[in-house]
């Protein structure tokens, strides 16, 4: 037996895309339902991002969500970079009018958005199974899938695909209508959370001879830190001291400093790669976030990017809902994916200019100290990265 709903927005995914979009959709009087196919104490607890833009930090302050995030999250206004053992400070704020990150896990996030959207009566279906999206070529699409033992199909005016670079949406794209851009690194990243209090208040993104690390925070207690290692290599590999020996290395630098140790109490190996499918949009099939595009971590855009993308793709569906105009709809894919590639080329420049290529030879190596240089020691070489850091401007329909 199937039991059938209906619904205006069907949404893939509870991750930041979905759970905003459906919070942002709420707001506006349009009703939606998640499906996800993993529990909620699961995606409660995946430790991924934690750089929030001003941006993102606004947009969930207006939509009443930010305030555990202005309580407990980490205001930074600046960050630096080390080489040749010298540190070097990009001031975000003194450089962008003011503006600054927030370092708050995804997690917390995604705590804050799935509490509320549970509080407000909204309706996330955990634990789906066998998702699929049916009627891509109707005006009348369904999103189907086994919930508790009992197949069920929801009608509905859209289907959003939120559902992450792994996820089932983007591949129900016929190959002739969507265009992927592709570029896989020759690193990953191996990622801890360490319970010790943070040696420093900013990140520290450090390039090395031994390649890349990086020092972030998720509290007082607990540093969260990264450093470059092979693509094949397990976690299993990095014994705790092999992990602190790298890390003290490629960080630390000639004034004495260098970051605190204490016990692991995670860690994982990250692939980096870059991603875009364009156009974000078939029929009554809209992408957002990682479904579409993803970017290798360096410069903290990813969640960033997904947080945009609903951003503009909300205010397209109350421009359907309200006024009766599919203008923003049909424009939605176009102004996402403008910003999106501007992430794109952040994020490639950072991972190109900090890691430590193995096809480098010692003339490649020059030219990123070259570049570190320029970059750092130029206030318009600074400018360029703080306005990227803190987040280029959202364009709305
Ligand atoms: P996801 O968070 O991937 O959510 C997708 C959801 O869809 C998941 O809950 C998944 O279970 C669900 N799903 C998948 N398939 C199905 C299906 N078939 N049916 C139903 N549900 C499904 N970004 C930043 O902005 N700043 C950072 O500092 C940063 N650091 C990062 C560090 C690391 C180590 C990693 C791995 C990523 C980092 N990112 C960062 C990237 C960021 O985590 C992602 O870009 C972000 O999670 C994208 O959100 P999303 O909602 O689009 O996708
Ligand atoms: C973090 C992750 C990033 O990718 C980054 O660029 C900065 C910080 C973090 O997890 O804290």
């Amino acid at each position: 037996m199937t039991q059938r709903t209906k619904t205006q927005v069907a949404i893939v995914g509870a991750g930041p895309a979905g759970l905003l979009l459906s919070h942002l959709l709420h707001l506006n009087g349009i009703e939606s339902v998640i499906v996800e196919a993993k529990s909620r104490e699961y995606c409660e607890a995946r430790v991924r991002a934690g750089v929030l833009e001003h941006g993102t930090v606004d947009c969930l302050t207006q939509a009443g969500v930010g305030e555990r995030l202005h309580r407990e999250g980490l205001r930074h206004s600046g960050f630096e970079m080390h080489f040749r053992g010298q540190r070097h400070r990009v001031a975000l704020d003194e450089l962008t009018g003011g503006k600054a990150i927030v370092v708050y896990g995804q997690q917390e996030v995604v705590k804050d958005l799935i509490a509320r959207r549970l509080a407000d009566g909204g309706d996330i279906r955990f634990d789906a199974d066998r998702v699929a999206v049916q009627g891509i070529e109707s005006d009348s699409p369904r999103l189907c899938f086994d919930h508790g033992g009992i197949t069920q199909e929801i009608a509905c005016d859209y289907v959003i695909g939120c559902d992450g670079f792994h996820g089932i949406c983007r591949a129900q794209i016929p190959a002739n209508q969507i265009k992927t851009y592709d570029r896989i690194y020759p690193f990953a990243w191996l990622g801890i959370l360490a319970e010790a209090p943070p040696a420093q208040h900013e990140l520290i993104y450090a390039h090395h001879e031994r390649g890349f690390a990086l020092f972030s925070m998720r509290s007082p207690k607990v540093t969260r830190l990264y450093v470059q290692c092979d693509p094949n290599d397990s976690a299993d590999n990095w014994s705790d001291d092999r992990i602190w020996g790298e890390l003290t290395l490629r960080l630390a630098t000639d004034d004495g400093w260098r970051p605190n140790v204490g016990s692991i109490i995670q860690k994982s190996i990250t692939p980096m790669r870059s991603f875009v499918a364009a156009p974000m949009r078939y029929r009554r099939l809209f992408l957002a976030g990682d479904a579409a595009h993803i970017v290798p971590p360096t410069g903290a855009k990813g969640m960033n990017l997904a947080v945009s993308d609903v951003i503009v793709l909300s205010r397209a569906l109350e421009m359907f809902y309200k006024q009766a105009s599919t203008h923003g709809l049909d424009r939605y894919s176009e102004i996402a994916l403008r910003r999106v590639w501007k992430g794109e080329r952040f994020s490639w420049h950072m991972t190109s200019m900090l890691h430590n290529f193995p096809e480098h030879d010692p003339f490649h190596e020059q030219m990123q100290l070259a570049e570190l240089d320029y970059y750092t020691g130029s206030v318009a070489g600074r400018t360029t990265l703080a306005e990227n850091y803190v987040g280029l401007p959202i364009e709305v329909i």
